[in-house]
């Protein structure tokens, strides 16, 4: 309780999933919660819960961005925490991409079993347009720099704040039917290490965290793909949205003022470490 007494808090992607469970860990904690979405319904429902307040804001589009932070800046006039978490996975929409990386999925692991020998190919990199690869890397990478930036004209002044933002173990391990999305949370551990080099002298710490396989909407629909991520976690289980809204507690309070420039990877052992 209050280790976050008096913050105030962005979070995009604040309607749902880790977004919405890392606001209520923070309100829990004594924190003011801002939560941006595109989904201003589901927003506004959880900002009421946690008595903050909802903004729609689509973290790809600069100015829409940059209009939200203005606001913040007037009603608040400070802006101690923000997590840049917002996020796709690229099958949102495209139900049939997805059941296509689920069959051959299964179809390498059958063919391993029975013969040795893989004969399906994802093919996911010959065939993805223009469009899916600008749109992933747009939410990811712009996203983050975007709200970065803004977020810095009201924390420069502070001499202190903390930026956390939402990686992934695909980042580091790759995955073999999302060049795009691991591309962009790669790049978001790049960018959090610059950013956290370039501000540690006006005492802005800057981390990521990188989830492994967390239940979530945007897990729920991996069917068979389910199984096999267990089988390779040793803890033999996907993990929950407190197991991240609790590394998130940690890097936004003053428990964590001599980390900067790291990664936190809640993942069962998914991936380790040295
Ligand atoms: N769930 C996992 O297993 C997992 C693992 C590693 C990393 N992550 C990352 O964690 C973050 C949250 O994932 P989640 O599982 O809670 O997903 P989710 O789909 O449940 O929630 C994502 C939220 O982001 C919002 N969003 C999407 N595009 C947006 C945009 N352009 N602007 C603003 N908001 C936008 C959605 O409306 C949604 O509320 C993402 O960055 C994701 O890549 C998730």
């Amino acid at each position: 309780m209050d280790r976050l007494k008096n913050k105030v808090a962005l979070i995009t992607g604040g309607a749902r999933g880790l977004g919405a469970s890392i606001a209520s860990h923070f309100f829990n904690e004594g924190a003011n919660v801002i939560l941006c979405d595109v989904n201003i319904n589901d927003a506004k429902k959880k900002a009421k819960e946690l008595n903050g307040i909802a903004y729609y804001m689509d973290v790809s589009d600069s100015e829409n961005v940059s209009e939200i932070f203005n606001k913040v800046r007037l009603k608040f006039k400070q802006l101690d925490i923000l997590v840049n978490n917002a996020g796709i996975n690229g099958f949102e929409d495209r139900e049939d991409l997805l059941n296509d990386r689920i069959k051959i999925n299964n179809h390498q692991s059958k063919e391993f079993v029975e013969t040795g020998k893989i004969k399906s190919h994802f093919d996911v990199t010959v065939n993805m347009s223009d469009e899916e690869w600008h749109k992933m890397i747009s939410i990811h990478l712009n996203g983050t720099f975007f709200c970065t930036r803004e977020a810095l004209k009201i924390m420069n002044n502070q001499h202190e704040a903390s930026i956390i933002n939402m990686a992934s173990v695909l980042g580091t391990t790759g995955g073999p039917s999302s060049p795009h999305y691991s591309a962009a949370k790669s790049a978001v551990l790049g960018f959090t290490r610059a950013t956290a080099r370039e501000l540690a002298s006006r005492n802005i710490r800057v981390n990521a965290i990188a989830p492994g396989y967390i239940d979530t909407d945007m897990t729920c629909r991996l069917g068979d793909i389910k199984n096999l991520v267990k089988l390779a976690t040793p803890m033999k289980k996907f993990g929950t949205t407190d197991d991240i809204a609790w590394a998130a507690v940690y890097l936004a309070s003053n428990e964590s003022n001599f980390v900067t420039g790291q990664t936190i990877s809640p993942n069962g052992g998914f991936v380790m470490s040295q």
